[in-house]
């Protein structure tokens, strides 16, 4: 289903307000809340909503445990790119959330030791029971985490290549595309799938056309959103711009 709201903020409230709703059920029940979380410019309402809500509301993060989709790679956690510390400034050091509880693909990692660590991220968030939720963005090549045009609808975390329009579009924030690094370990195409819900959140009339392939599009691996029509528990969350060339 497609849900279009006026605006993002209504819109990241509203995806505040399920992931709120989902850490209070849990706890009632004595269980955690395994997240996905995602970084970029989308989502970041969506973490100042949820930092809100446990200074105002007293919504408690310490039966919650976190997986992010991504990180650069190479990419020293303390770099100012780095989405350890995009998640650090935008949402862990402003909630109660153990420490201990919260899990970023390494971007420091050795190559060869790479694949030892995404079979071990699988690991950990199968042990856990799975995702309860997994928020996603859409880059302009329909990736969803880094799963760039080519991505296989069953991949699992990995080492990629980013496509030269996701290098492009990082370029502001490197200072120049020449300084965005050339690879990234995501999760997966399937990884994503197995989260029990999906949310993907698209703001602005630049992912319009992007948005329209991922929704009406046909499934292609050369639009790896696409694959998301698969799902049956996928939500494309909208403002009006980036719906607007929906049929
Ligand atoms: C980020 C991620 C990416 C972004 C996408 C959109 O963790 O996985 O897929 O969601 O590139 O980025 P923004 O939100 O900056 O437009």
């Amino acid at each position: 289903p497609v849900t279009v709201y006026p605006n993002p903020i209504e819109a990241s409230i509203a995806v505040a307000a399920r992931i709120a709703k989902l850490i209070r059920d849990k706890q009632a029940k004595g269980q955690n809340a395994v997240l996905g979380l995602a970084t970029g410019v989308t989502p970041i309402s969506v973490y100042a909503e949820l930092v809100r809500l446990h200074r105002e509301e007293a919504l408690s993060f310490k039966n919650v445990i976190t997986f992010n989709l991504d990180e650069y790679y190479p990419m020293q956690p303390a770099a100012a790119q780095s989405y350890v510390r995009f998640m650090n400034e935008q949402l862990f050091d402003h909630i109660d959330i153990d420490r201990a509880n919260i899990h970023i693909p390494d971007g420091t990692l050795t190559q060869e030791d790479i694949v030892a660590f995404c079979v071990s991220y699988e690991k950990r968030i199968e042990e856990l029971g799975g995702l309860d939720l997994q928020i996603l963005g859409i880059g302009r090549t329909g990736h969803i985490g880094f799963n760039e045009p080519g991505s296989a609808p069953n991949s699992g975390t990995r080492l990629v290549t980013l496509d030269d329009m996701t290098r492009a579009d990082a370029a502001r924030d490197f200072g120049g595309k020449q300084n965005v690094p050339a690879k990234a370990i995501t999760m997966g195409i399937g990884t994503i799938f197995k989260a029990r819900e999906i949310i993907l959140m698209a703001w602005n009339s630049k992912k319009a056309p992007i948005v329209k392939k991922a929704v009406e599009g046909e499934l292609s691996a050369e639009v790896p959103a696409t694959y998301l029509q698969l799902s049956d528990n996928v939500e494309f969350i909208l403002d009006e711009p980036a719906a607007s060339q929906l049929t």
